[in-house]
């Protein structure tokens, strides 16, 4: 039994059979409808909680579709619904729901309520976002980026814009794949110098680069996000806009990528802000595999969880 609670946190090796898992289930499922089970049901009789303390449509859907794909059952349960926090401790939360469900999924807050959830559970625990991560979309776009390109191994990977949750995974999956990273962004926007360690500990080269068309220059991928997450006060978009507007994904921007450079976006993207619908919707662009592949991947992390 494992919990996929971070990136840097999953062997090497696992990473990557994960990855080849979920391509093989993809091309197996050969078109079939999106409701029907796969050929083997290795979540049969298995229960799944799909916790949400913050909005979501891709994971919430991609994991409800995957383990009923992989023949389980879900139950799909609102922060606010529970007692997470509030009535009791989340540890005995972890405790009581252990009893009742085979794995949890949580969407939350702060990286803590996580580890003691996956700390105190008998059952693993999946990280479904937090302030400070987002491991199962970077799981989606390296798949993404591998069955588009090949290996993403050597390549020259740049995130323009903040430096948040879905930028910190994909640091650290440059450290556990083995690609170059650039960040483009303001200072006050850096990731945390704890991933930059991460990944040049692991041998990669990782740069901060202020202008951002140096940084794409060469860039095999370049990725952005929204400029306000989910977590950040409203208050502070007017600023975070200002301070952001400069590393918008924009034809024009993207001439000095590789003429092949892919773009990714986790999506829900605020178009015309952080990228232009021209790039978005652009023949670089992968955008909607890449939700797609939250599917396909999770499912793969799922089976890796319960060793099935
Ligand atoms: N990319 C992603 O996690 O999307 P949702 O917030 O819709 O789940
Ligand atoms: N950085 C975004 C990602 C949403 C999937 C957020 O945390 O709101």
């Amino acid at each position: 039994m494992n919990s996929f609670l971070d990136i840097h946190t999953t062997g090497k090796a696992d990473l990557r059979a994960m990855i080849d898992s979920a391509r093989r289930m993809k091309d197996a499922r050969n078109g079939r409808p999106k409701g029907a089970p796969d050929d083997d049901l290795p979540l049969k009789n298995r229960m799944v909680a799909l916790i949400f303390e913050k909005p979501s449509t891709r994971t919430r859907v991609s994991f409800d579709v995957g383990v009923r794909q992989l023949g389980g059952q879900t139950m799909i349960l609102s922060g606010a619904d529970l007692q997470l926090g509030h009535g009791e401790t989340i540890a005995d939360t972890a405790r009581v729901l252990s009893r009742f469900v085979d794995m949890i999924m949580i969407r939350t807050f702060e990286e803590a309520t996580l580890q003691e959830m996956a700390e105190h559970a008998s059952v693993p625990v999946i990280n479904g976002l937090t302030n400070r991560t987002h491991p199962c979309q970077i799981m989606a776009d390296i798949l993404t980026y591998e069955e588009h390109r090949g290996s993403i191994a050597g390549k020259k990977v740049v995130w323009s814009g903040d430096g948040n949750n879905v930028c910190a995974s994909l640091m650290q999956a440059a450290g556990q794949f083995g690609f170059d990273f650039t960040f483009t962004g303001p200072p006050t926007l850096d990731p945390e110098q704890v991933w930059v360690d991460f990944a040049r500990g692991q041998g990669v080269k990782v740069e901060i680069e202020r202008d951002p068309v140096k940084a794409v220059e060469g860039a095999d991928l370049v990725v952005t996000d929204t400029w306000v997450s989910m977590h950040d006060p409203q208050s502070a978009k007017e600023r975070r806009h200002n301070q952001l507007r400069a590393y918008q994904v924009n034809e024009a921007l993207m001439v000095h990528a590789k003429p092949d450079a892919l773009f990714m976006h986790c999506l829900p993207a605020h178009r015309d802000e952080e990228v232009t619908s021209a790039v978005m919707d652009g023949p670089n662009s992968v955008v909607f595999d890449e939700a797609e592949n939250r599917l396909h991947a999770q499912k793969a992390v799922m089976r890796w969880c319960l060793g099935v």
